[in-house]
């Protein structure tokens, strides 16, 4: 298959930078928790979290998902968050939403520790392949259900350096 750049390093740059004054309007005065998703967001939340100026927290969670990708697996957390997120606003920051099993696991365990609010930011989404409503106010491309790597995110677990985002070009 003919693999491309679809999303140019300028382009994401463009769009960290709107997400992160978004961020900071939105969350101005409600001191949030930025939680990172590891391992796809590590490169997005590095770029993100320069780009807010309001006081926040960082903290860094990773999950894992039994499931063969296709019908909906369990999910459990590998890293769990290190802060007490009880009557926090929390925004989860991951590199992209595809069916939305991720995400969903993660809104719902942070609402049962009482988090105050939680919310979603994505770089990528893939609207087309979603099986849960999540809420994400915060997205920086929508794009075609088709596999995507680079700026973080991996191809059987390389390719994450890259700076730009590659696939099939769809
Ligand atoms: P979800 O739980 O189905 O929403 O999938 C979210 C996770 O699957 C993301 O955090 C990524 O790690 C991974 N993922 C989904 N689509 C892609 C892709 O096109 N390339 C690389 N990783 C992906
Ligand atoms: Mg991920």
């Amino acid at each position: 298959m003919n693999q491309s750049c679809i999303i140019h390093d300028k382009a994401i740059k463009v769009a960290v930078k709107r997400l992160g004054e978004q961020i900071n309007k939105s969350y101005a005065d409600q001191d949030p928790i930025l939680l990172c998703i590891l391992n796809g967001a590590f490169i997005f939340f590095a770029d993100l979290v320069r780009y807010i100026d309001i006081s926040h927290q960082v903290d860094f969670a990773q999950i894992t998902s039994y499931g063969d990708g296709i019908t909906p697996g369990d999910v459990a957390w590998v890293l769990k968050p290190s802060i007490d997120i009880a009557g926090r606003n929390v925004l989860i920051v991951d590199d992209i939403i595809d069916t939305g099993q991720t995400a969903r696991f993660v809104c719902s365990n942070l609402r049962m520790r009482k988090a105050k609010s939680v919310a979603v930011c994505a770089l990528l989404s893939k609207m087309a392949n979603r099986k849960w409503s999540i809420y994400a106010p915060y997205v920086g491309f929508e794009i075609a259900d088709t596999f995507v790597y680079g700026y973080g995110l991996d191809r059987k677990g390389r390719d994450r350096n890259l700076r730009a985002i590659y696939g099939n070009g769809e």
